[in-house]
């Protein structure tokens, strides 16, 4: 557990011996937990008001000082382990502003006499500490903190962690520190496989990694990323080496590290610099914390070392935290507040989605309101009622989460969750027989906002087909499903209120013209559950024809990118589900292949025909941002996306390292400041239209 910004609330009161025991006891209970498992019953700002609480208890009555207490000690002195640490893994302090960052740089400067060469600054990456200890290059052993002297042995997890690789680029023996997290796709990943086995999903990516870092015998994998952060000889690293490590500066020291072939933050926008000037730290504390909502992963602060041995050395090391280094929190993206209730939606395809209306909370600068709670199963699970405190996480872009209940707050008066007997939406009987709820009519419970998903601009674009028009020609017995819009007649137009000749033949051309979208829009269209426009794209491309998407078996759709087993299980089964429409839209006219795509070869396992893909952004990796200006200025980010993609590009929506061109329009804000940092090439709407010039023609 750690302590956070709104630590500039008040420390816990402790009235007296009988409070003080309780609160060791409660603090003790939440660092278990949250050691063991990453779930913890308490905030991280009640956490860190407790145990401040519990401090200060102990500062004015040294007699009574438990030996139980959280204070002074790593990991709340909870943590259990075996393998000896060859050095102890410590903690960090922390402080939370600009003042306290100063004092405390100046409290280094004072013990060591001298000024500080220069600091590191890092991420602070929000995962579980690990030592992966190499033995002449190859990874013999994975050790968790614990309690900072002993970890756990956690090496049946190698191989499911990216950026630790089971052989370096040199025969080397010694040990690298850092942290195991998953990343927010990672986590997306792992939630759709956990409970797609019946499992609860994860909280929160933290939760993710610590409980798959333990998990044994699971009967599938998942996946997480290392963060190297530090490096040290073991017994039997080389003489020269073990010198140098222990010489090297940190930068120096994690350059070498990167160059041996483990990850570190250095590809990331917020890679380690090495400044001098306090104020320079804060400016780029201050950055960082902007760049945080972006980010792909979690992090929690801001790590300051002394860059250099000498000066890490001179300030030395206390028992929890070395002096040398300091953790710059920032706020916290969990928090407590109230399940006030559940409601109960019916989404497009007639699946149900219980959603939890929260009381609202501020949560890292928004409002959070409502959570997802996945499934009815989650919801049992996780023993919810209304009325309960819950932990409830928000980053960046995720979904906010519930993670439990906090179970010491109840009440007795928190009332069960009521599952809904029939479609909340219709009336009809749900489909329980899956984890996920449906309407057992699917799609045609929900048919007005189907038809208007698949009118819409992104998908078969029909002017004049608002929702409005939908709810009409579905009132009206005109449409039931896709299909029948295509075989609409003039004469039954006619007949309908507000349809004169003008918009009847409007709405008949603009029918027309939707036959020939390319596949990629027709497929979303179809709004087939797994997949949205993005991932339709991928598979048209993949595919180009809609009659090898059906020919596809789960193996087959798997070549697809960001399509797993389970995906796969799904696009199958709906697309059997859908067949019947699909041959209707067919027999309607309406194209089903995908221009400028060719079908994989025959056996084949993909479309790796260098030459079908070869475009003006060939391997290249493409952000859009701000507002589209001359050639392109009617293109929505949609369309833009599909540019990029037919011209041979993968288009992406956050800039990083991998980010091989960005477009940057009017207004263009934090990502092209991001890219700029990055050093990535940027281009106008009009330099971009230039490149993909052929393909605007071709648009017409
Ligand atoms: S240095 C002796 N650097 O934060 C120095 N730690 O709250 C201790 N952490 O135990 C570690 N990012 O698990 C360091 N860039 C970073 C870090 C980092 C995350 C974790 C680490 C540490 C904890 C302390």
């Amino acid at each position: 557990m750690t302590t956070s910004t709104a630590a500039h609330a008040a420390a816990a009161a402790l009235a007296d011996s009988a409070a003080y025991a309780e609160a060791v006891d409660t603090a003790t209970q939440a660092a278990a937990a949250y050691y063991a498992t990453g779930e913890s019953t308490l905030d991280d700002d009640a956490y860190d008001r407790l145990v401040r609480g519990i401090a200060a208890y102990e500062q004015a009555h040294p007699g009574e000082m438990s030996a139980a207490s959280p204070t002074g000690k790593v990991a709340g002195g909870t943590a259990v382990g075996d393998v000896p640490h060859t050095v102890p893994m410590l903690s960090l302090d922390n402080v939370f502003s600009a003042e306290q960052l100063q004092s405390w740089a100046a409290s280094v400067e004072r013990r060591i006499g001298r000024p500080v060469e220069q600091w590191s600054v890092e991420p602070k990456l929000d995962g579980l500490a690990i030592a992966a200890r190499y033995e002449h290059g190859r990874l013999a052993r994975l050790v968790t903190r614990g309690d900072g002297s002993a970890g756990e042995d956690v090496s049946h997890a190698i191989g499911t962690v990216t950026g630790l690789p089971n052989r370096l680029t040199q025969p080397v023996t010694l040990e690298v520190r850092g942290e195991v997290l998953m990343t927010n796709e990672q986590f997306e990943q792992a939630n759709t496989v956990r409970t797609a086995h019946g499992g609860a999903p994860f909280a929160n990516p933290r939760n993710g990694a610590a409980g798959t870092l333990r998990a044994k015998d699971r009967e599938y994998t998942v996946e997480m990323t290392f963060f190297g952060y530090g490096a040290l000889p073991l017994p039997a690293t080389g003489e020269a080496l073990a010198e140098q490590l222990g010489e090297w500066p940190h930068s120096r020291l994690m350059a070498y590290v990167a160059g041996l072939g483990v990850h570190t933050a250095e590809t990331t926008a917020v890679a380690p610099r090495t400044l001098t000037e306090v104020d320079d730290i804060q400016a780029r504390v201050e950055e960082i914390g902007a760049l945080r909502p972006e980010l792909p992963f979690g992090i929690d602060g801001i790590v300051i070392k002394a860059d250099l041995a000498a000066d890490q050395a001179a300030a030395g090391s206390g028992s929890r935290a070395p002096r040398w280094a300091i953790a710059y929190k920032l706020p916290a993206v969990e928090k407590v507040t109230t399940l006030l209730g559940v409601e109960w939606n019916v989404g497009r395809t007639g699946a149900i989605a219980p959603r939890a209306v929260l009381e609202p909370v501020e949560i890292d600068g928004s409002t959070v309101s409502y959570a997802t709670l996945h499934n009815p199963a989650d919801i049992t699970r996780r023993d919810l009622r209304i009325g309960d405190r819950v932990m409830v996480y928000k980053a960046g872009d995720i979904i906010p989460r519930i993670e439990a209940p906090v179970a010491h707050l109840r009440t007795g008066d928190e009332q069960p969750i009521v599952f809904p007997e029939v479609c909340p939406q219709c009336g009809s009987d749900i489909d329980t027989s899956e984890q996920r709820w449906r309407c057992v009519r699917g799609r045609d419970c929900r048919l007005v906002a189907s038809l208007s998903y698949a009118a819409g601009r992104d998908q078969l674009d029909i002017e004049g087909l608002g929702v409005t028009r939908v709810v009409q020609l579905v009132e009206a017995g005109l449409v039931t499903d896709l299909a029948d819009l295509f075989t609409l007649s003039r004469s039954r137009l006619l007949e309908l209120e507000r349809m004169g000749e003008t918009s009847t033949d409007n709405l008949l051309a603009a029918i027309e013209g939707a036959k020939r979208r390319p596949l990629s829009r027709v497929f979303c269209a179809l709004g087939v559950r797994g997949t949205g426009r993005s991932m339709s794209r991928r598979i048209a491309r993949h595919f180009a024809t809609m009659e090898h998407i059906r020919a596809a078996d789960a193996e087959a759709l798997q070549q697809v990118d960001g399509i797993g087993v389970e995906k796969a299980a799904l696009v199958v089964a709906e697309l059997a589900e859908l067949g019947p429409l699909i041959d209707r839209l067919i027999a309607a006219g309406v194209s089903m292949t995908e221009p400028g795509a060719t079908p994989p070869a025959e056996g084949g396992d993909g479309n790796d025909d260098p030459a079908a893909d070869a475009g003006p952004l060939d391997g290249m990796t493409v952000v859009v941002t701000g507002a589209m200006t001359g050639a392109l200025e009617k293109l929505s980010r949609n369309q833009m996306n599909e540019l990029v993609e037919r011209a041979g590009g993968k288009s992406s929506s956050s800039v990083s390292k991998r980010t091989s061109l960005l477009v940057a329009g009017e207004n263009a804000g934090s990502k092209r400041e991001k890219a700029e940092q990055l050093g990535t090439r940027l281009v106008t709407p009009d330099e971009f239209a230039e490149l993909v010039a052929d393909l605007l023609d071709q648009n017409g």
